[in-house]
């Protein structure tokens, strides 16, 4: 299956992100927002990524342009009829996200894949409510979509062959680097990071160390390529809590619980880079 239109829906951090790398793998792109002006902030958004890539030598300026051109932002879901792929990146609940995916494959073409972008939602949950659940996979991005190269292709239960092979297909055209997994809790990088960067932030009280020395440790003595206090708050204190509790919940094993640190971090405000405060001053 050739997938030449891509739809978005919801062009937040991780939407306007895979929008970016939908449009720059050569996609016609319609990205879907509450209201016309959030769409146009992701536009202008992109955008300004895309002409930064130009300043930077890395795009030609006329690709930019072509580029911006495939792209468009709408506040309904009529545009996306005619779409080959649906990636969904809205709001982290269940209701919304069925919502979403009922209305999608009533929608959309009864051959488009629908994707979710969850991180820590059941997808078979999230199929459950389309009509086509055999349509229904994840591609789960990593943050910033543009940048890192994982995309993970999740089955579930239902999820057809066909569906799971031409999204990886279509994930590795466009530059990236797929991987396929079951519907399990946390996927494969969540179920490892979360509970390891858990252990990490109580490493700080249990051994009393600084979040500077816990990074240099890390950084130096395992070879991460960033520290994991530093970690944590690009990812965003409430962002890595909410997957801790929902990992915990589906598994129940303690190392998955958000730590009391950051518990008392999010109720304080310091979400991390975001906020401006987070384990470092932004
Ligand atoms: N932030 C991360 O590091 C990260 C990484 C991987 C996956 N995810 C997942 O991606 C999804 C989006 O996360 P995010 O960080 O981009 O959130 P975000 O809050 O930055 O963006 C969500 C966007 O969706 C819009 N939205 C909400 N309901 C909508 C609807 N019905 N139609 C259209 N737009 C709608 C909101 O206006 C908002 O702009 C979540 O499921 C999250 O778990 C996040």
């Amino acid at each position: 299956m050739e997938i030449r239109r891509v739809g978005v829906v919801g062009l937040g951090t991780m939407g306007a992100g895979i929008a970016q790398v939908a449009v720059q793998a050569g996609a016609e792109v319609v990205g879907r927002e509450v209201s016309e002006e959030l769409g146009e902030q992701a536009r202008s958004k992109i955008d300004h990524f895309l002409t930064r890539a130009v300043e930077k030598g890395r795009m030609e300026a006329e690709d930019k342009d072509a580029a911006m051109e495939r792209l468009t932002t709408t506040a309904t879901l009529d545009a996306f009829a005619d779409c080959d792929l649906v990636i969904e990146a809205i709001v982290e609940e269940l209701e919304p996200k069925r919502e979403l995916f009922s209305e999608l494959s009533k929608i959309c073409r009864a051959d488009a894949i629908l994707a979710t972008n969850t991180s820590a939602l059941s997808v078979g949950s999230i199929a459950e409510a389309a009509d086509r659940p055999e349509r229904v996979i994840s591609m789960h991005f990593f943050n910033p979509a543009p940048l890192l190269p994982l995309v993970e292709i999740v089955q579930a239960p239902a999820s057809s062959q066909e569906a799971v092979d031409a999204a990886y297909e279509w994930a590795e055209g466009a530059g990236k680097q797929p991987v396929r997994c079951n519907d399990t809790p946390g996927f494969i990088v969540n179920r490892i990071l979360i509970p390891l960067l858990n252990d990490c932030v109580r490493v700080l009280d249990e051994a009393g160390v600084t979040p500077d020395d816990l990074d240099k440790a890390m950084t130096n003595g395992a070879g991460w390529p960033m520290g994991p206090c530093a970690l944590v708050d690009l990812v965003g204190i409430d962002i890595h809590t909410h997957a801790s509790e929902a990992l915990h919940e589906a598994l129940g094993e303690e190392r998955m619980a958000p730590p009391e640190r950051l518990l008392r971090m999010q109720g304080e405000g310091k979400l991390g880079r975001k906020s401006g405060e987070g384990f470092f001053t932004y």
